[in-house]
Formats: structure tokens, C-alpha cells, sequence
């Protein structure tokens, strides 16, 4: 079932396609007259999966991860398992990464093509994503898998662990997976309230993984030099991840 997203209080669909294009405008994207108007009818009407995808656009997270600069000097074959939108494929070649080695990769078309329609670059990015319901790729096909916000949406334990078993599969050996995800640890641990599931934390069909549950998973599947790390005050319900395939 297509989960239906809501945008936060004081945030709308209109204000974040006029933000997000007044940004791409900025720099060189050029809109043709009413079509802001467009795509406000347009995604009205067939609404937005998830929201905070649009509202994060123009500022990819990838580049906040601590591992960054290496993985953009290593410059290996990267794969965006559960890329949405595009944006952080986008920036990693904006910022040196040779197109030919990035991959996104989603279960469906809705964000890669809201990316389209905000970017307008299909005819340029179309052959970089690949979209299919199973994950499509031999084992041993990447130097490295990124993962941005996509362990949260997963829905259940299960998905999870199938996810990062596929990541670990469609790995060369001693490959790299990085990212983050929604979650919990140490420093900033789960508030209690009310209305949140044992086993996991739940919230609007969002699953958030501890710290631990994090490293565990990691380390039973095989990967080694794992690293999962909660960082900054203004994103606190963020676990960062790093980790090697054996
Ligand atoms: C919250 S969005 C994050 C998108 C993007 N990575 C970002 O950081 O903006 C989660 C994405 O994961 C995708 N997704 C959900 N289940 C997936 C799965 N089993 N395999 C691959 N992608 C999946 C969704 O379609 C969606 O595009």
C-alpha cells in the first residue's frame, strides 16, 4: 500500500515546490512561465510519498556524513539504495564523482520523477536510476552502498535485515556502506511518551532502530569496522552509520 505523507505544521506543498525551485533556479535551472503553478496541480492531485524528501532537497544529506570526503576521493562504483528524489546522486557528481559510477536505485518511480520534474534533467540522469520492486543486482556488483533514510521506512525487522543483507551481497569484498537513519542511542535516547511500541519505535508506520540493535545487525550480517553514531543537537533522532564487508 502507498503510504500517504503529511507535510509539518506551518509547511505546505505550494511553499516547498516554490522553495525548492527558487533554490534550482539559483542555480541554472530554467523553469518555463507557470510551471510552478503546474506542479503545485500536478502533486495536489497524486500528493507526495514523503514530504520530507521535497523539504530536504537542495540540501543532500550525503555530504553530511563524516565519510565524505573519502568516499568521494575513492570515487569506486555507488550504489543509492532507496535514492528518492536523486538529490544526493546529484550532489555527490556535482562535486567531482564520475557520473558513469553512480547508480540510484528504488522500488518505484514517484520521487525519482518528482526529481525530474524539479531538476529537469531526465534526459541526462534517466540512465543513472533503475527502479524494480525486487533489488536487482548480482552480489559483488559496488565499491560502495550508500543509504539515506531508507532503514526507517522499511516497516518491519524483517525488511531491515533483508535490506542490509542486499547491501552486503551487491558488495565487492572489503566495500563500503554508509549512511544514516532514523533512530536512537546513548546521548539522545528514546523520549518517553507514550504510544510507542516495545521492540522497536514506532511512530506514523516509521520504524526507529537503536544504536545497538544498529551495530548488531551490521555485525551479524559480516560487516566489520561498523561505526553508528548519533551527531548533532538540531538532528537528534539521527543515527550515522559506517561499515566494511569483510
Ligand atoms: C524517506 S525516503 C529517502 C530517500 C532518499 N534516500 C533521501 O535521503 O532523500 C525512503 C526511500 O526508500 C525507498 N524504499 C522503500 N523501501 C525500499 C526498499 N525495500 N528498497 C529500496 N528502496 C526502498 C522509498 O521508495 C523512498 O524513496
Amino acid at each position: 500500500m502507498k503510504r500517504k505523507g503529511h507535510f509539518p505544521e506551518g509547511v505546505t506543498l505550494e511553499s516547498e515546490l516554490h522553495r525548492v525551485m527558487d533554490f534550482l533556479a539559483s542555480t541554472g535551472v530554467d523553469y518555463p512561465p507557470g510551471y510552478c503553478e503546474m506542479l503545485i496541480r500536478k502533486y495536489k492531485k497524486h500528493h507526495v510519498q514523503y514530504p520530507r524528501i521535497l523539504m530536504r532537497m537542495g540540501e543532500p544529506r550525503i555530504r553530511k556524513h563524516g565519510r565524505y570526503p573519502e568516499i568521494q576521493e575513492k570515487k569506486g562504483s555507488l550504489l543509492d539504495y532507496g535514492c528518492g528524489t536523486g538529490d544526493d546522486i546529484r550532489a555527490l557528481v556535482h562535486d567531482g564523482y564520475p557520473r558513469e559510477k553512480v547508480v540510484g536505485y528504488d522500488v518505484n518511480w514517484s520521487s525519482i520523477n518528482m526529481g525530474f520534474d524539479l531538476y529537469l534533467d531526465r534526459d541526462t540522469w534517466m540512465d543513472r536510476f533503475v527502479v524494480s520492486k525486487k533489488f536487482p543486482f548480482p552480489p559483488s556488483t559496488f565499491d560502495v552502498v550508500y543509504s539515506g533514510s531508507v532503514l526507517h521506512v522499511l516497516g518491519t525487522k524483517r525488511a531491515v535485515k533483508i535490506y542490509v543483507y542486499n547491501t552486503y551481497s551487491v558488495l565487492k569484498p572489503t566495500g563500503t556502506f554508509f549512511g544514516s537513519t532514523l533512530g536512537f542511542g546513548k546521548e539522545h535516547p528514546r523520549p518517553a511518551k507514550k504510544g510507542w511500541k516495545l521492540g522497536g519505535w514506532r511512530r506514523r508506520g516509521l520504524m526507529l532502530l537503536s544504536q545497538e540493535a544498529l551495530h548488531e545487525l551490521l555485525r551479524e550480517t559480516g560487516f566489520s569496522d561498523i561505526e553508528v553514531y548519533q551527531e548533532s543537537e538540531a538532528d537528534k533522532l539521527r543515527l550515522w552509520f559506517y561499515a566494511r564487508k569483510s
